[in-house]
């Protein structure tokens, strides 16, 4: 039987960089249109960081966190930063951060790479790591600029994606209650249908169809891991990358659509960052207590993962 690990959300944040792009703007860039982009993505504007870094955003979404909970900051020792848009190879984003935040005890501090399921990843590695008893705070974050692997003169990538970072901190737990489950896993894509060498390239359609059945499926795969059904989940946070992707899994799966929180008009999908910036939009709006929340994404690689969180 797995052991699945117990955590204590503590707090969550986000930052979105000020610059917003509409699609009028690409409209200029690209032969494209607000109704095409609209009607088959859902997404009306998305953010573009001109004057932070990826560890910039990061970080302002760690210090949002950090101030939300009132949270003394010198307790983490853990730091887990997804992305696929890190300031440089090395030193890693998270040392980035981890020197943002001036914390120069005992901090063990890396990056990983899972595409737009890092976030999903990343919590359950720190999650894993919390269980063990040698950390006591974890700062997860999920962060990127994707405007510099964005081609725009591809019309195909350009429109979709975002710039952001969102973030959450967790403590081991030693209640049944805060039990999280977990299903992360991956399949070599052969074909290349999404990377990023230079650019972004991605075959929309074969991503899209991958996206609809692998989501359902994890949603399924996490329910039965936890034991629990649709009525034990106040809402599910998907990744946000394309509106009719999530209309597509509420039809064929008979999970209604106010089940599941967007807000991909507003920022794109911003890859790693997109299930945390969520997470922290839905708590900012919404006060919830003793609720569980179920995460899904989906991403290059291909990867895809789940999750069942107690707030
Ligand atoms: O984070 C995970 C990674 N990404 C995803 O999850 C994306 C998954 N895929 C998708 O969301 C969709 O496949 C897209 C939004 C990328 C594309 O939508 P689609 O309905 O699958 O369109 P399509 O690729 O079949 O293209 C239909 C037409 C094509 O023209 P022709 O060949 O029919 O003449 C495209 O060239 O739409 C054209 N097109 C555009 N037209 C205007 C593609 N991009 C654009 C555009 N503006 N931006």
């Amino acid at each position: 039987m797995i052991k699945q690990p117990m955590i204590k959300i503590i707090s969550t944040g986000k930052y979105i960089p000020p610059h917003i792009v509409t699609n009028q703007d690409l409209e200029k860039l690209v032969d494209t249109s607000d109704d095409w982009i609209t009607t088959r993505t859902g997404i009306k504007r998305r953010r573009k960081a001109i004057n932070e870094l990826t560890s910039d955003m990061a970080y302002y979404a760690a210090i949002d966190a950090i101030e939300k909970a009132n949270y003394d900051q010198t307790k983490i020792d853990l730091i887990i930063m997804a992305t696929i848009t890190g300031d440089q190879f090395t030193p890693s984003t998270a040392n980035f951060i981890q020197a943002k935040l001036g914390l120069e005890h005992q901090v063990m501090s890396f990056d990983i790479n899972a595409a737009c399921t890092g976030f999903v990843y990343a919590l359950e590695i720190a999650s894993s790591m919390l269980q063990t008893g040698r950390f006591r705070s974890a700062l997860i974050i999920g962060g990127e600029k994707l405007s510099k692997v964005i081609d725009y003169t591809d019309r195909n990538t350009c429109v979709l994606f975002g710039d952001g970072a969102g973030a959450m901190i967790i403590e081991p737990s030693q209640k049944e209650q805060d039990r999280a489950y977990f299903y992360n896993a991956a399949y070599p894509d052969k074909n290349n249908t999404l990377t990023v060498i230079d650019k972004i390239f991605m075959d929309g359609k074969k991503v899209y169809q991958f996206a609809v059945d692998i989501m359902e499926k994890s949603i399924h795969k996490i329910l039965d891991v936890a034991n629990l059904t649709m009525d034990d989940i106040h809402m599910i946070i998907p990744h946000q990358a394309n509106e009719r992707i999530i209309q597509s899994v509420s039809k064929s799966s008979g999970i209604p659509m106010n089940k599941f929180m967007l807000n991909i008009s507003e920022y794109g999908n911003t890859s790693a960052a997109s299930i945390p910036i969520t997470i922290a939009e839905y708590l900012e709006k919404h006060n919830i207590t003793n609720q569980k929340i179920l995460l899904v994404g989906f991403g290059g690689g291909f990867t895809w993962g789940s999750a069942i969180l107690q707030f």
